[in-house]
């Protein structure tokens, strides 16, 4: 197999984002949904559409490339492999998207040995698109190079940081989760990290790509998907960010782990402290089945 051109993919994956995204403005807050694991994880009929058409395009377009897509995954036979492939959340916020929240995106991922190497996010509302290549850098809308925000230290008690209540609201992790926001939030003198504030995109995608572009200082999840974060994973480091795990101790996690904890670009050793500070707040331990 020939090398695979990245500049290429990335333009087509450019290309058939915003191609997407005319389809999710025009239909969104008016589809119905379906259930999947329960009431609160969602689809529509646009996230089915969105991943057929994206799905034939690459086809065409890479027919030598595996593809990994949120509709189409089938547990046990479509897992990833170290082989070139695609891996696609048609739309990343679709809960923000049956509501009409201004908050959905197209998340587009490339990986090579299961590693996030071409990524592109679009939120067609607001018409941002970050994408990133490996060693080639980060960029919002093709020209503005992340991060966007000026430096500036990176230190728990003053981070502004994403957190997601999830679609799994019973058990262990729900409790880790809940449990472990309460630490982050509470003042100081009550043993909390009294962190400056929290935001919820709604998307896993968005997320990380609020992370890399600087507007928030990091972002932690347990329980999504390859698909929720291979494109922004990318853009992550290629701004200067890092991708530690979602427990205590996990540095290097793989992308399809379904825990991660974004953090921003900044001094390795700030990063380091910020993220075992982060870690001495996690009330216990998720464990979402890979
Ligand atoms: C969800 C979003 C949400 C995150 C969930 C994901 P979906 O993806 O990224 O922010 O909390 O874990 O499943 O269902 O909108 O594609
Ligand atoms: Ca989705």
């Amino acid at each position: 197999m020939t090398e695979p051109n990245l500049d290429i993919i990335k333009e087509t994956l450019v290309a058939l984002a915003r191609q997407a995204g005319e389809v999710m403005k025009e239909k969104s807050g008016k589809t119905s949904f379906d259930d999947k694991a329960n009431a609160v994880d969602l689809v529509t009929e646009i996230d089915k559409a969105v991943e057929e058409l994206v799905h034939n395009a690459l086809t065409v377009a890479f027919p030598e490339y595996k593809f990994l897509g949120e509709e189409s995954y089938v547990p046990g036979e479509s897992e990833l492999t170290d082989e070139p492939t695609f891996i696609l959340d048609p739309i990343d916020g679709t809960t923000n998207f049956i509501h009409s929240y201004p908050s959905y995106c197209i998340s587009l991922g490339f990986a090579l040995n299961k590693k996030p190497t071409v990524g592109v996010v679009y939120n067609p509302v607001t018409n941002q698109l970050f994408s990133a290549i490996k060693g080639k850098g980060a960029y919002l809308n093709g020209t503005q190079k992340l991060p966007l925000t000026a430096p500036r230290p990176l230190k728990l008690q003053s981070a502004l940081l994403a957190i997601e209540w999830g679609s799994d609201r019973t058990g262990n992790n729900f409790k880790v989760k809940t449990d472990t926001f309460k630490s982050l939030a509470a003042d100081s003198k009550d043993g909390g990290a009294f962190a400056h504030g929290f935001r919820s995109a709604g998307s896993a995608a968005l997320n990380i790509s609020y992370a890399a572009a600087g507007y928030i200082d990091a972002y932690w999840e347990g329980g999504c998907w390859a698909w929720d974060v291979c494109a922004g994973w990318i853009i992550l480091e290629e701004a200067g960010g890092i991708m530690a795990g979602g427990n205590k101790g996990e540095w290097h996690p793989a992308v399809d782990s379904r825990l991660y904890f974004a953090v921003r670009g900044a001094e390795p050793a700030e990063q380091k402290k910020f993220v075992e500070d982060f870690w001495g707040h996690i009330q216990g331990t998720l464990d979402y089945k890979v």
